[in-house]
């Protein structure tokens, strides 16, 4: 793409102007011990703020090269143990968590100018509690989980519309969906999480969680 092309898809720098009215009213990080209770308040912000998946997440895990991958899941649950999300077992990022039980997570809520990254170790999410999740999910959504083998090759979507076809017939009448073994939770336990607050001019505010022994400590960063 040519430099011209690239200005014709990619937004311009904010001017002067547009920078000091954007930045009216920012506030910075409260200095909270936990950054739990602050992740929530933000959670709860961007649930009000952003139109569409405010609990959208990058995942990023590594394979057994140490290549990294990332895609976006939906967060479903967060607690003092961690954040969950649910997906398929044998999917790329299920057999990379299987390798390598560690991961991170982004979040970026664009009408609030904030992000928060996250990194630990991944659990299984119990199967009572992947169960009540898959219970409380729309009828369709169950089948599909059972029918799709994520991220393996699918001939034709018609093979993918016959299996959900035959699983409507199969449960025709009936709610007791069992949830399939191929599919659950993970719960990432965080150990560092930094929240970033846009400002004016890029002095952008950082402040970052480390918990070492179940202690929570933090520090401001540079932008
Ligand atoms: C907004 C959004 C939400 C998504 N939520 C999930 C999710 O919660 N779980 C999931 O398995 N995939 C979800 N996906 C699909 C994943 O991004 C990805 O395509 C899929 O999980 C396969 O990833 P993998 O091949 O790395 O395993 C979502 C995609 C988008 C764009």
């Amino acid at each position: 793409m040519s430099e011209h092309e690239s200005a014709q898809v990619i937004p311009p720098s904010p001017s002067a102007e547009e920078y000091q009215k954007d930045s009216e009213g920012k506030p910075l990080i409260p200095d909270v011990a936990d950054p739990i209770p602050l992740f929530r308040d933000w959670m709860a912000a961007a649930r009000a703020a952003e139109p569409n998946d405010s609990n959208a997440m990058s995942l990023a895990t590594v394979d057994t090269h140490g290549r990294p991958d990332v895609r976006i899941v939906l967060l479903k649950d967060i607690s003092e143990n961690g954040f969950a999300f649910y997906t398929n077992f044998g999917s790329v990022k299920g057999v990379q968590l299987k390798d390598n039980p560690v991961a991170a997570l982004g979040f970026h809520w664009k009408s609030l100018r904030r992000q928060v990254r996250i990194r630990g170790v991944v659990q299984p999410v119990p199967a009572d509690e992947a169960d009540a999740y898959f219970a409380s999910r729309a009828r369709e959504s169950r089948l599909s989980a059972i029918a799709s083998d994520q991220s393996r090759p699918l001939p034709s979507r018609e093979t993918f519309d016959e299996r959900i076809a035959a699983l409507q017939k199969e449960y025709e009448g009936r709610d007791d969906i069992p949830r399939p073994k191929t599919w659950g939770g993970y719960r990432l336990v965080p150990d560092e999480m930094e929240f970033w607050q846009d400002q004016a001019f890029r002095m952008h505010d950082r402040l970052k969680f480390v918990r070492k022994a179940g202690v929570w400590t933090h520090h401001r960063l540079y932008p």
